[in-house]
């Protein structure tokens, strides 16, 4: 069985497609709180000596900060922490992990419609519309790894969501086919999809309803 890491294994999507993947591969979870090593990228002393032995045939980066601020909003470090937390601690942790990756091991980011329809939080966009330039780069490093984007609509049942005023998610639903929102079952087949197919890389699976305009 092929063994996949999950970050930020205690957030909406990382709980909410674990069960699904751990039918299909060994699943090793790491959140801020109570797994070893507790990874938080805010943190630049972090100990990523203590990671799980591997070799490793994935990664789902699936950690993240949801939009909160606007830019005329107090925001304190909220715009550093997005750059930590979406891309620095990745890089970090990758570096890091570099050896124990298996030969075509699947490194997923997710990406969001917000790079399509911008955000009331523009770091928030800004840091999501970064990554495909980022994966290109981190590519040229890993050349045993592919490198693959899901990019996501609004997830059902995620704290975003839960969120959120009725109006707003008013707005989501109207932009996105059926009015359906983005199940978790559907991200752990994108997951499965992008794992198991080794032709896979570079690529940005857009997963969001079929989201085109700003709204
Ligand atoms: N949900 C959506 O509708 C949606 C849409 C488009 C894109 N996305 C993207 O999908 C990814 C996952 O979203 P989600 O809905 O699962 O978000 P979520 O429910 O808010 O979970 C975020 C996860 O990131 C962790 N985290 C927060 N700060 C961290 C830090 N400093 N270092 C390491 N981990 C940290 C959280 O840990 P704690 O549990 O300790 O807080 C949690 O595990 C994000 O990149 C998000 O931008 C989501």
């Amino acid at each position: 069985m092929k063994h996949l890491i999950i970050i930020g294994a205690s957030g909406s999507i990382g709980m909410g497609v674990a069960p699904t993947l751990e039918e299909s591969y060994v699943i090793h979870r790491l959140s801020r709180k109570d797994t070893t090593p507790s990874i938080d990228f805010t943190k630049q002393d972090q100990d990523l000596t203590k990671l799980p032995k591997g070799p490793f045939d994935g990664i789902i980066f699936a950690q993240g900060i949801n939009p909160q601020y606007s830019p005329f909003d107090t925001y304190g470090e909220h715009a550093s922490n997005m750059w930590q937390v979406n891309i620095e601690g990745p890089t970090r942790f990758l570096a890091s992990i570099k050896p124990r990756l298996n030969p075509g091991a699947c490194i997923v980011f997710f990406s969001s419609v917000a790079k399509i329809k911008g955000s009331f939080d523009p770091h928030y966009a800004a840091v999501k519309s970064a990554i495909p330039g980022y994966l290109t780069s981190m590519a040229r490093h890993f050349p045993e790894a592919r490198f693959n984007t899901i990019s996501l609509g609004l997830v059902k049942g995620s704290r975003v969501q839960a969120g959120m005023t009725e109006d707003f998610l008013a707005r989501h639903r109207d932009n996105m086919f059926g009015n359906r929102l983005i199940s978790f079952g559907t991200i752990a087949r994108a997951i499965r999809f992008l794992v198991d197919s080794p032709e896979l890389h570079l690529s940005d699976l857009k997963v969001d309803g079929g989201v085109t305009g700003t709204f």
